[in-house]
């Protein structure tokens, strides 16, 4: 990997002063429709579903793109986007590579946090929970639904390696064409789905004064508590 020789000291600053200010004068009220404990379902998957619902209707762009969050065994956090592809009472599912780092990290620390944000709503939810990954059956149903480009893509990355350049992908998913030719593409053995199996889900209503509803539901020996948490 090519280095970048460090931007010169003065410039940078003052760009980062201009970015402060730039990203400070960001502000937008949260006007919503409260959220009152009288309205919620008393379980937080049907709560979920009503919002992710209410969401899609309103035609927000990727409202199944969320923050994953893992850890390594030191404590070492990584997050990037992935997307739901299921949820029920069971947890909420996500494909990957299972030798990418998120892959690598849930092996050794099975935990991980879930981050929705819906701009169209004011609304974010964070699910906190165990992960495992789902029955081999499912992640070859699942991915026999994909299109047939993102079939090879999962063949042809080795996601999260280094790899020497742009060329090295291309050459290696020209490869993987070769070699599915005129076949149905099967599921990689290294790819998969996991499982984010909940025990405290919470629901952020934005609100104005930043006085914003924040409803949080815990599991206590399968029984979901619900309390209320200062914004
Ligand atoms: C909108 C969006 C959706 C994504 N969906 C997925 C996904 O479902 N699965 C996945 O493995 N990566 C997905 N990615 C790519 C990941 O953010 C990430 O780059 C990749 O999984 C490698 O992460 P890792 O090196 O931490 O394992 C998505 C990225 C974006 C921006």
């Amino acid at each position: 990997m090519s280095q970048k020789r460090a931007r010169n000291e003065p410039e940078t600053r003052k760009m980062m002063d201009k970015r402060i200010q730039k990203l400070s004068s960001q502000r937008r009220e949260y006007f919503s429709i409260p959220m009152d404990e009288s309205s919620l379902a008393a379980d937080p998957i049907i709560q979920f579903d009503r919002w992710f619902d209410e969401v899609l209707r309103a035609g927000q762009p990727d409202p199944d793109a969320m923050t994953l969050s893992t850890a390594t065994a030191e404590g070492v956090v990584s997050a990037r986007v992935v997307l739901l592809r299921d949820f029920d009472h069971r947890g909420f599912v996500f494909f990957t590579n299972y030798q990418s780092r998120k892959g690598r990290e849930l092996a050794v620390h099975p935990r991980a946090a879930l981050t929705f944000f819906w701009f169209s709503h004011n609304r974010q939810v964070r699910i906190e929970g165990t992960v495992e990954q789902v029955s081999i059956k499912e992640s070859e149903e699942y991915f026999q639904t994909r299109p047939r480009g993102s079939q090879l893509g999962a063949w042809a990355s080795p996601q999260s390696d280094e790899i020497a350049d742009r060329n090295t992908l291309d050459q290696s998913m020209s490869e993987v064409e070769q070699r599915f030719k005129n076949m149905p593409v099967p599921c990689p053995p290294f790819w998969g789905g996991y499982r984010v199996k909940p025990e405290r889900i919470e629901f952020w209503q934005g609100r104005e004064n930043r006085l914003h509803d924040r409803i949080l539901y815990t599991l206590h020996q399968r029984v979901w508590k619900i309390s209320r948490l200062a914004p």
